[in-house]
């Protein structure tokens, strides 16, 4: 399935979901990868993989709209089906959903619908949950608000700090996103509703 990456930042996640394209028989190509900052690394990543980038900076369009429709311009460019966010910090709006024909996954770091938005690690540390952990989900309108695929939780220690919580819920982000992508891609999800039934797990 030809997939599409957007990043903000580091790319962890992208790499793992390359990895397991390449490694693990998940059957995705990454065609293409965008990110809002010219200097994320997940760019330089990708052109190490020799996959097309392109940075969609805002302050290269008068407002969200226009820069929005660039993107859709460039998946149709790429003939993208399945558009992933791997630490993308920008709320996608209606309109780019609406026009996206093709299912747009997000991974967020916590147990949604707790702690949504910017620093969810942080405000998992501070609130004292016990537990906590990263979700996959379709994306709607909202702010990590659409329906889940796929959760998994990892224990809040007494001694963790906002680094220490972020690095045990990364390493459950990078097995958690092919998970979630490929019961995606092989059917086994089904939107009923805002919610998701997973027909056959693997794994
Ligand atoms: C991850 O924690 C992801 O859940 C969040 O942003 C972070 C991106 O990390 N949305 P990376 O760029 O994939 O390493």
């Amino acid at each position: 399935m030809r997939t599409a990456v957007l990043a903000s930042g580091r790319g962890s996640n992208f790499k793992a979901l390359l990895e397991a394209s390449k490694k693990e028989g998940l059957p995705i190509e990454i065609v293409a990868v965008g990110s809002d900052q010219p200097r994320a690394a997940v760019l330089g990543l990708a052109k190490e993989f020799g996959i097309p980038t392109q940075v969609f900076s805002i302050k290269d369009y008068p407002h969200r709209q226009a820069q929005e429709e660039e993107l859709l311009i460039w998946m149709r460019k790429h003939r993208v089906e399945l558009l992933l966010l791997a630490g993308y910090m920008r709320v996608l709006g209606s309109e780019f959903i609406q026009q996206a024909n093709f299912p747009i996954l997000n991974i967020h770091p916590s147990l949604l619908p707790s702690f949504p938005g910017l620093h969810a690690q942080r405000q998992a540390v501070e609130y004292g949950v016990k537990v906590s952990g990263c979700t996959v989900h379709f994306v709607d309108e909202g702010l990590d608000s659409g329906p889940i695929i796929l959760q998994e939780a990892v224990p809040v220690l007494a001694a963790d700090t906002e680094d220490s919580l972020s690095q045990r819920i990364l390493e459950a982000e990078h097995r958690l996103y092919p998970k979630a992508v490929r019961l995606l891609v092989s059917g086994s999800v089904k939107r009923v509703g805002r919610r998701v039934q997973i027909l056959q797990q693997e794994g």
